[in-house]
């Protein structure tokens, strides 16, 4: 696993951004598997700059989103569907059949939505790069604390906690879904790359426990130490409960030289 620490939430937006580019140019095509929340928000606004400059196009990539809400329309304004056109892909030249959130009408068996999610992801070829948030309870997607490592897409119930956090984006009398479909952990460690991204105080007791504390379902997040290609973009205060810091930042120097002299996407 690299921890790459940063200044701050920019810093960590536009070193996602930097890559991603690169990557595009490597692979125009690739798959990527996307977040919604406030910590890629920089990254998408990074991203659509880009594209507005001709710096980069997504005009062949693939998305796959983590999760969706169950029980709002997709058409919502609280929909992760309505988040990704209003934050990413109405602003970059992405064709929105490319795009994929894992989304379960009144109408729809989950089990068969969530199943039609993995295949979709395996007929794209596999996400070559997975972004994704933490949680303040270490849930990734919507997999929350005792989410199976062995998980695919499939509906979880969201715990209080989640409900709460989340509650800031609902006014009081609209619906808030207790229930949202999500790719499983397993379905995220498919990915050839992962990156969690955490910004803020309020992250790094997770962010601790998901690097330095013991793999365990307890803390989902923790499962991308079984990752052999896993990278943790942190900030300053995200990265606060930390106890191996000086090692991360040497490694990411010494593998910023190896890159150099290969040239490759590190
Ligand atoms: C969002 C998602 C969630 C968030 C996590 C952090 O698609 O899957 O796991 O990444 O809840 O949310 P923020 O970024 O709002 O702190």
């Amino acid at each position: 696993m690299e921890v790459v620490i940063l200044e701050t939430e920019n810093d960590v937006a536009t070193w996602a951004a930097d890559r991603i580019s690169d990557l595009l140019v490597q692979k125009p095509d690739a798959t990527l598997g996307l977040a919604t929340g406030n910590t890629p928000l920089a990254l998408y606004r990074r991203l659509s700059d880009r594209f507005a400059k001709g710096l980069v196009s997504f005009k062949n990539v693939k998305t796959f989103n983590l999760d969706e809400y169950i029980g709002i329309e997709e058409g919502n304004h609280q929909s992760y569907r309505t988040y990704m056109r209003k934050e990413f892909f109405g602003k970059v030249d992405i064709p929105l059949e490319n795009t994929h959130l894992p989304y379960c009408s009144a109408t729809d068996n989950p089990r068969e939505v969530g199943s039609a999610y993995e295949h979709d992801i395996e007929t794209a070829g596999g996400i070559d790069l997975q972004l994704f948030g933490i949680g303040a309870n270490g849930h990734i997607g919507f997999n929350e604390p005792t989410s199976s490592f062995g998980s695919r897409t499939r509906v979880k119930t969201l715990t209080k906690r989640t409900i709460s956090e989340n509650s800031r984006l609902f006014s009081p009398e609209e619906f808030q879904p207790h229930l949202a479909m999500t790719m499983g952990i397993a379905t995220i460690l498919d990915s050839r790359r992962v990156w969690l991204m955490a910004t803020g105080q309020h992250k790094a007791e997770a962010v601790g426990q998901a690097i330095e504390g013991p793999i365990s379902s307890m803390v989902p997040a923790s499962a991308l130490q079984l990752h052999e290609s896993a990278t943790v973009i942190v900030d300053r205060s995200a990265a606060s409960k930390l106890k191996h810091i000086d090692y991360y930042n040497w490694a990411v120097q010494e593998k910023t030289k190896l890159a150099r002299k290969f040239d490759t996407f590190p």
